[in-house]
């Protein structure tokens, strides 16, 4: 894994291909120890992923996966848009597991707040799609659209105004609570917005301080390598995605250099990340999406349960037209295949491989392998059929597999050979 995680060179981005919940996290978990420094750019406590530590189970929106590794800096870019309840209880879980994340995180000034009013109109602005429309996105309600609106909107606050005195921090907070309770009706509430602030204000005021994408070129001028997390994933992205069924942030390499002040050319390697099936939260187009009896078995084995929202996850197959579109706009120079046990008590595995003139999803149906790959370590161990549903994932996106997961455990991933 050292010699692979080296020739990824010094700046690798591992992204999403689907539409979240591809597991990155333990790809990234895994990468981790090889790099300097673990870089998240954008998004926000929309995202989940649960990270173990010391034996415990704790579910983390904000802070990246692969944050734990002790004294690495974290760096949270400036496309982020940031709940500081939220990031304080993080802080805290951590915290209690004997971890001080907060020497080592740096939090771009430039990345905009989310308040509790943002999460109430997100829910007012759901709810009305959902009466005028008879269906809304589906969003997390963690506020992430209104807070995005307010930043493009240039009338957001930002995390540099932590620095601000208490004065006019209190003030300015109470101004926008006030204006969104005319805009939305809704009916927010200025004391507690502030008192979450002055917490966050207590303990964070020093972190913002520096420009982090002056700080990601000092990590590359020192030679120090930088692995940067995606959030969400390609199918979610603003520009990319299948709007209007999708985050309000750019969830590709792209974005991802962009939220953390990068060039583009300072990208060495990209990593695709997607499910050996594939699920989706919230509306939106899913073509490959299984009848009822093959949505439960998956949802069942892969635990498809949203780890933000505790929502069913819609479960079908795998698309290879996603797959490569998703490879096409991030550059993928390899995938990681997650989860690929799941598959195991399949009879037949589906794959959605285009479509006819109708738009209906033509598949290839491989035969299934009938037996467990949970905890298989290398490529030639797994079953026949399961090598040759990879062989197939690689002859039909032109991009090799050099990572399969197969359980949950850490160790439970297979290092292919190019
Ligand atoms: P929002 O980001 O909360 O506004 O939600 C917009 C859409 O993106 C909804 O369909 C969500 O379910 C989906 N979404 C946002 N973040 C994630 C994620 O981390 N995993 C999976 N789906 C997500």
């Amino acid at each position: 894994m050292q010699q692979f995680a080296q020739n990824l060179g010094p700046v690798s981005a591992v992204i999403g291909a689907q539409w979240g919940d591809e597991g990155k996290g333990k790809v990234i978990d895994i990468l981790a120890e090889y790099f300097d420094v673990i870089a998240r750019a954008s998004g926000g406590a929309n995202a989940g992923h649960t990270i173990v530590v010391n034996g415990k189970k704790h579910v983390f929106h904000l802070l990246p996966a692969g944050s734990l590794r002790a004294g690495k800096p974290v760096v949270l870019g400036a496309a982020m848009v940031i709940h500081l309840p939220t990031l304080l209880e993080e802080i805290k879980m951590l915290g209690d597991a004997g971890i001080n994340i907060v020497p080592q995180l740096h939090i771009a000034p430039a990345a905009h707040i989310v308040f509790d009013y943002h999460n109430e109109i997100d829910a007012a602005l759901e709810k009305q799609r959902v009466e005028e429309r008879g269906q809304g996105i589906g969003t997390t309600k963690r506020g992430i659209g209104p807070a995005y609106m307010d930043k493009a909107a240039r009338s957001g606050l930002r995390m540099e105004s932590l620095q601000w005195s208490d004065d006019v921090l209190q003030k300015e907070i109470a101004l926008r609570v006030k204006e969104a309770s005319s805009l939305y009706g809704i009916s927010g509430d200025a004391k507690a917005e502030w008192s979450n602030v002055k917490q966050a204000k207590d303990l964070l005021k020093d972190r913002v301080a520096r420009n982090t994408a002056a700080l990601m070129h000092s990590f590359l001028k020192g030679k120090q390598t930088i692995l940067i997390e995606g959030a969400q994933a390609t199918l979610l992205d603003l520009d990319h995605g299948t709007y209007p069924y999708v985050t309000s942030s750019n969830t590709t390499a792209a974005g991802a250099l962009q939220g953390l002040g990068l060039p583009p050319r300072t990208l060495t390697s990209c990593i695709g990340v997607a499910k050996s099936y594939c699920t989706r939260v919230g509306s939106g187009t899913f073509l490959t999406e299984a009848d009822e009896a093959s949505q439960q078995r998956l949802r069942d084995r892969g635990g498809e349960f949203g780890a933000t929202t505790g929502r069913p996850r819609r479960c079908g197959w795998m698309h290879i037209p996603d797959l490569k579109y998703a490879a096409m706009i991030n550059g993928f120079d390899c995938w990681n295949i997650t989860k690929l046990d799941v598959l195991d008590t399949e009879e037949e595995i589906f794959v959605g491989v285009g479509e006819n003139a109708d738009g209906k999803v033509l598949y290839e149906r491989l035969p299934g392998w009938k037996s467990s790959t949970e905890g298989v370590r290398s490529s030639e161990k797994l079953p026949l059929n399961a090598q040759n549903f990879i062989q197939f994932i690689e002859k039909n996106t032109g991009i090799p597999v050099r990572l399969i997961g197969t359980g949950q455990a850490r160790e439970d991933m297979i290092l292919r050979s190019s």
